[in-house]
Formats: structure tokens, sequence, C-alpha cells
């Protein structure tokens, strides 16, 4: 495992800082410990070069989803199937992306400070909806679908250890 990781700072847009954190995932990405180390440095890595308010994986358990490695302040903890942006993003089987949280009906909000938000569903092998990956940022229209495009290929990189 390499920890020479790029410098956001240099980064002059969007796609550049993509490649460069899918290239640096690939490089934190240990398959020999835990799913959860994993998320949490995927989630470090995020947040970190990205300056989102939050970034975390909610893992499918039953019919709720249940807060799993994170980064950013307290959230909710268990969300039914159906129920917010990502409970509606796993029983619809697709990302979402929420421009204003104030205009999402039934959107759960964690914190008050979180104005818009990501939502990209990460499938197994068999293809099923085993996490859902959640991003918030503390001001409207953060997120499009280049974020969406990027933040999918993660899944790639975890597919065989989730
Ligand atoms: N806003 C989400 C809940 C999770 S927090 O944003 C971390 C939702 O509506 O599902």
């Amino acid at each position: 495992m390499s920890l020479f990781l790029s410098n956001s700072i240099e980064m002059t847009n969007k796609s550049n800082l993509y490649k460069n954190i899918l290239s640096d995932i690939e490089n934190v990405l240990d398959y020999s410990v835990p799913t959860f180390t994993n998320l949490g440095n995927i989630s470090a890595l995020l947040k970190s070069r990205c300056n989102w308010f939050w970034v975390g994986f909610y893992k499918v358990e039953g019919d709720h989803l249940i807060l799993n490695a994170f980064q950013g302040p307290v959230a909710c903890v268990k969300i039914r199937k159906g129920k917010g942006v990502c409970g509606k993003s796993w029983e619809e089987n697709k990302s979402i992306i929420v421009k204003d949280v104030n205009l999402f009906e039934g959107h759960i909000a964690c914190n008050e400070a979180s104005k818009s938000e990501i939502v990209v569903p990460m499938r197994n092998k068999k293809g099923i909806i085993s996490y859902i990956l959640d991003i918030d940022h503390d001001r409207i229209n953060a997120f499009d679908e280049e974020d969406e495009k990027n933040l999918s290929l993660i899944n790639n990189l975890i597919v065989q250890i989730i």
C-alpha cells in the first residue's frame, strides 16, 4: 500500500480531482482488513479532499440502512427502506442528486447545516445494493452528474469486499 496521496490544492478541475481521488482510493485500499476499515479510509479521503460536510456509508441490513463508516458530525443511525434520500435511492435502485434538501419530500435532516446531497448505491458482485454512499454539502446545488459518474466508479474498487 502506498500512502503518497496527491495534493488537492494542485487540482484545477473536477475531472482531475476525481481522477486523483480514485487513484488514491485504489492505493489506500487493503483487502486484508475489514470492510469497515476500508470504507472509513474512503470516507476520510473524500471528505478531506473535497471539503464536504458529511461523507459516509450506510449498510443494508434487512429492511433498514444502518450507519457504517463515516466522517463528519453525528448522523441518523437507522433508515427504513424507502425513507429519506438514502432509503429512496435503495428502493428505486438508483443514485439521487438533491440540489436543495428543503425541496426533497421526506428528506431526513440529520444536521440542519446540510443543504444539498448526493446518494450513490454501491452494489455487490451479484449486482445487489449492499451499501449506500451518502454525501452532504453545506451549500445548495453542490453536486451534479459528473459527481455521480465519478462517485459510482468507487463501486468498481470495492465490489469484491461489499
Ligand atoms: N439526509 C439523509 C439521511 C442521512 S444524513 O444526511 C447523513 C436522507 O434523507 O436519507
